[in-house]
């Protein structure tokens, strides 16, 4: 039996590169949240990748120091199922400015690892929409230019 209310999703979920020494913390958490880690994948982007995975905010006064932050070392893909899995990573990761996440959610991972609006140490996808394209940024797209390992395709 299966209805929507437990329809399990997928998210995208990224420790960034200033988060990679708390690679065990994230995989606890994940555990104890009831994810499953269908795929996991370290790799170095380059600024065309970064500058393609935040297109949305190209124009914005951040966005170069955003793809230099991006660029500074490896990051850390899972891609995580569960019920409700968007909005409980959203919720688990806490708000975008680590220094505001210290002071309203002090047990979220940006509390835990992050500094401020740009060192965040995290990302997890927005909506179901944007865990689809970032999924196949990582576990496709990238599997015909070359970059990634050669993984299988994910049912969607
Ligand atoms: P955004 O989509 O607003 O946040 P979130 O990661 O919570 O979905 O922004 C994307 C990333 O852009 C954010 O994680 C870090 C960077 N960023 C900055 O560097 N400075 C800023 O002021 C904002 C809003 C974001
Ligand atoms: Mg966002």
């Amino acid at each position: 039996h299966s209805d929507a209310s437990t329809k399990k999703e997928k998210t995208l979920a990224m420790i960034k590169p200033d988060g990679l020494n708390y690679t065990d913390d994230f995989k606890r958490i994940v555990n104890d949240f009831g994810f499953s880690i269908l795929r996991e994948l370290t790799m170095q982007l380059d600024e065309d990748d970064v500058k393609l995975f935040y297109a949305e905010h190209s124009k914005r006064s951040f966005f170069p120091n955003l793809v230099k932050y991006m660029t500074s070392g490896p990051v850390f893909v899972m891609v995580l199922e569960k019920v409700n899995a968007v909005a409980d990573w959203r919720a688990l990761i806490g708000p975008t400015d680590a220094r505001k996440a210290k002071i309203t959610d002090p047990h979220s991972i940006r509390a835990m690892c992050g500094l401020d609006s740009q060192r965040n140490c995290v990302h997890g996808s927005d909506s179901l929409q944007s865990a689809t394209r970032e999924i196949s940024f990582f576990f496709r797209e990238i599997v015909s230019t070359g970059k990634g390992k050669n993984l299988p395709k994910l049912e969607s």
